[in-house]
């Protein structure tokens, strides 16, 4: 369908193009617009059910604020004007697992992509292109309009995540969903559940089923705390997978296990429980690494984790074990990995793990050492989450009510102006996987203090681990990130409106 040119519209159209968070690799604007109608048909591949669950998916998201049942029909024949295509076919492979290339021209929308990933991705472009009012749960008074252009597009990083600790407090199966939601609509692609810590032990484990019922009971501050059932993360896991989002989970030892050694005597070197921590300090317990039934439950619980998670990283933590002996760490490290590597798993950790012989399969996580440099000297890639730019528990500033500030304060600049390839002095940029923001809980009760805390740095973090640095500079982002805000806000989002964003209402 032909639009006559109407310079306001196309106007406002094209400032949408300006205002894509992660920027893509490469944007080429022709200066026109494309309307969406009530009847605009989704066509997709035929026979590829991945595409047609997406183009439904892009059809269920433009419907609330249209009012449009937009159909989603297998291509055939010569397809009529007016039409959006989401296609595999004659796609750039050159654009790699997650790229997508996007050409819209005043009659036709057409979103190519080599793999279904890279079309998830590129509809979430799609959703940006729009109006912020798409976003709006209620219908609104159209017309919509997209800007003509071409994209072409794919991340730089392929770890772009977020990590939760649903340890320090728990956070329902619910709020998770809205996380992944949001982290979909930022293009990044990997969840990270710190499931067990001191205070918590957060998932069902049949062979010690102890762990969740006894310690999952409480949490910082005492409140009863939680645990997901096989059931829950199953399907934490599977709504994570329909938004191509992988889950990594977490469990955090030979530190960090108070909560274990609450719930089972015999995992203490003493055969007396542990009373259950709610405090915040850190660094105090550890497994007893002198009794081999330790060993049978790293193995018991790193096996039904892993039954229950399709990916294939397994985190092991290996952070803050000051109370383990050097020796029996490094010989307790490279047991689970071997025993993940035989089971198909590939562990990963927090940087302090490279005092181990590393696997090269294994994956260290740079957080607050130049550890992170002896594990890719072994051979291992790295992702990136340098606490004093990428922790979101660190408060924004002084006016922060929640978070910490022990590796200082991280407001949006500073969260947003670092580059993982310069961030550590000598690290070799090919052992960089990506880039990850942990979320620590200690002092985070609620959703809304998670959104608050994560939003807009998190956005940031997205930005980061896809798009190329070449097309990444404050200014740009900052008024980009502006335009969000209305998104945020249509979306639900408790998020923090930082005084150094010019934020549109
Ligand atoms: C950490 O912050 N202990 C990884």
């Amino acid at each position: 369908m032909k639009t006559s040119f109407d310079p306001t519209q196309a106007a406002q159209a094209l400032s949408n193009l300006q205002n894509i968070i992660p920027a893509p690799a490469e944007v080429h604007s022709s200066g026109g617009i494309f309307k969406l109608a009530d009847h605009t048909p989704i066509y997709v591949d035929p026979g590829s059910a991945e595409g047609k669950i997406i183009g439904m998916y892009l059809a269920d998201h433009l419907k609330p604020a249209t009012g449009y049942a937009l159909p989603v029909l297998p291509a055939a024949g010569t397809l009529p004007p007016g039409r959006i295509t989401l296609t595999a076919a004659g796609a750039d492979l050159g654009l790699g697992a997650e790229g997508y290339e996007l050409v819209i021209t005043t009659d036709s929308l057409t979103l190519r992509a080599p793999h279904a990933a890279g079309l998830f991705h590129g509809v979430q472009t799609i959703r940006q292109l729009f109006p912020a009012g798409i976003e709006s749960p209620a219908v609104q008074s159209g017309p919509w309009f997209l800007p003509t252009l071409t994209i072409r597009d794919y991340p730089r990083y392929e770890w772009r995540g977020m990590m939760l600790d649903v340890a320090r407090h728990f956070f329902a199966v619910a709020d998770v969903e809205k996380l992944i939601d949001l982290l979909a609509y930022y293009k990044m692609d990997r969840l990270h559940l710190h499931l067990t810590d001191d205070q918590g032990w957060r998932i069902e484990i049949k062979s010690w089923p102890d762990l969740a019922r006894i310690g999952g009971a409480t949490e910082v501050g005492g409140g009863p705390g939680g645990y997901y059932t096989q059931e829950d993360y199953k399907e934490i896991v599977a709504y994570a997978q329909s938004r191509y989002i992988m889950v990594v989970p977490e469990i955090d030892m030979p530190g960090h296990v108070n909560a274990a050694l609450a719930s089972y005597p015999e995992l203490n070197c003493s055969g007396v429980a542990a009373e259950p921590h709610t405090g915040i300090d850190v660094g105090f317990s550890s497994l007893c690494l002198d009794k081999e039934i330790t060993y049978q439950f790293a193995d018991d619980v790193l096996g039904e984790i892993s039954a229950l998670t399709p990916g294939p990283y397994i985190h092991i933590g290996g952070d803050e074990a000051a109370a383990s002996k050097p020796d029996q760490y490094i010989g307790f490290i490279q047991r689970v990995q071997a025993s993940l590597r035989s089971s198909g798993k590939q562990a990963v950790g927090w940087e302090e793990i490279a005092k181990a012989k590393l696997l090269t399969t294994t994956i260290a996580q740079h957080w607050n050492s130049d550890l992170a440099l002896q594990a890719a000297d072994q051979g291992a890639e790295v992702i990136f989450s340098p606490a004093d730019r990428a922790y979101m528990d660190m408060k924004y500033d002084e006016s922060t009510q929640l978070g910490l500030i022990w590796a200082g304060y991280i407001n949006v600049n500073r969260g947003y102006t670092w580059d993982p390839a310069t961030n550590l002095n000598g690290f070799p940029i090919n052992h960089i996987l990506g880039v990850e923001a942990p979320l620590w809980s200690e002092t985070l009760q609620t959703l809304q203090d998670v959104e608050y805390m994560a939003f807009p740095r998190l956005i940031g973090y997205a930005e980061i681990g896809w798009s190329q640095q070449t097309v990444r500079d404050w200014n740009g982002y900052r008024d980009r990130l502006a335009a969000h805000g209305p998104r945020l806000t249509l979306m639900n989002v408790n998020f923090f409106h930082s005084p150094e964003v010019p934020w549109k209402e």
